[in-house]
């Protein structure tokens, strides 16, 4: 037995946060338990203000609990220095934002190798590693194009390689199709199905069903707490073709 293979890439514990005292108190995560084994995919769906944005933060140490606990790979992280956790954030943890969060004075393949460098690649090693990326989230012919000209799928997939160019070993993602028109959703839905079938791990806040049911396992949650979990059959690139049928 190889304990190792048994540690999940993340886990909480009775982890909570609340906003305001007293009367204004909002528990906007109460009390959540996650797993995440490597190479799962988990989607976390639920109405607007039930705590998403929220566990997400606190999930990739943009935010601090009110009580309880984060495990990144075995290693507790929830009380780490700041430092620390900065560094966790920049190299073993990858966001991916509704809005996209680019750098609009920078070019595609400079917002990508940015986090890279920050990280303490050399120029050379960066650029070449942000260059792959492009190339594998189809916009190697885009790379020095600034966001401003690119579409709103391509821009999401400049920020999705940008999550990946420190190879983390968690990707959270924050409706990631939340901005886009149907057919930019469609790219980026196959684009997360491919690191889903390359092994990524990750954690996805969606409002869209079919990114949803490209996951091995669908949270449902209300009022800051899980109030259903469905494994799913975890297919994938078969189930996309019907859903590209689906469209318009
Ligand atoms: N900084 C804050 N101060 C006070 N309350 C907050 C703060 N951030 C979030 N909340 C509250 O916490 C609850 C959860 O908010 P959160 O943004 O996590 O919801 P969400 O599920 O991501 O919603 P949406 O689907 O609209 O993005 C809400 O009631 C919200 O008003
Ligand atoms: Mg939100």
């Amino acid at each position: 037995m190889n304990d190792a293979v048994d540690i999940p890439v993340l886990r909480a514990r009775r982890l909570r946060r609340e906003y305001g005292t007293g009367e204004g108190l909002v528990r906007a995560v109460d009390d959540v338990d996650l797993d995440v084994g490597a190479g799962e995919t988990v989607a976390v769906m639920g109405p607007s203000g039930c705590g998403k944005s929220t566990l997400l933060h606190l999930l990739g140490g943009l935010d601090r609990p009110s009580g309880g606990e984060v495990w990144l790979n075995g290693g507790r992280v929830d009380g780490i220095g700041e430092k620390s956790l900065a560094r966790l954030r920049r190299t073993d943890i990858g966001f991916v934002f509704q809005a996209f969060h680019l750098m609009e004075e920078l070019t595609a393949v400079e917002n990508v190798e940015l986090p890279a460098l920050l990280a303490g690649r050399s120029p050379r090693a960066a650029r070449r590693r942000a260059e792959r990326l492009l190339e594998r989230v189809g916009l190697a012919d885009r790379a020095r194009f600034l966001p401003s000209a690119l579409s709103g799928g391509q821009r999401q997939r400049v920020a999705v390689a940008r999550a990946l160019v420190n190879e983390p070993s968690l990707v959270l993602a924050d409706e990631p199709t939340g901005n886009l028109d149907s057919a930019a959703t469609l790219e980026v839905l196959q684009l997360f199905d491919s690191l889903h079938g390359a092994g990524h791990t990750m954690v996805i806040v969606t409002h869209d069903a079919r990114i949803a049911a490209t996951a091995d396992r669908l949270i449902t949650m209300r009022d800051g707490v899980f109030v259903d979990e469905t494994r799913l059959t975890g297919g994938t690139s078969g189930r996309l073709g019907a859903f590209a049928g689906l469209e318009d």
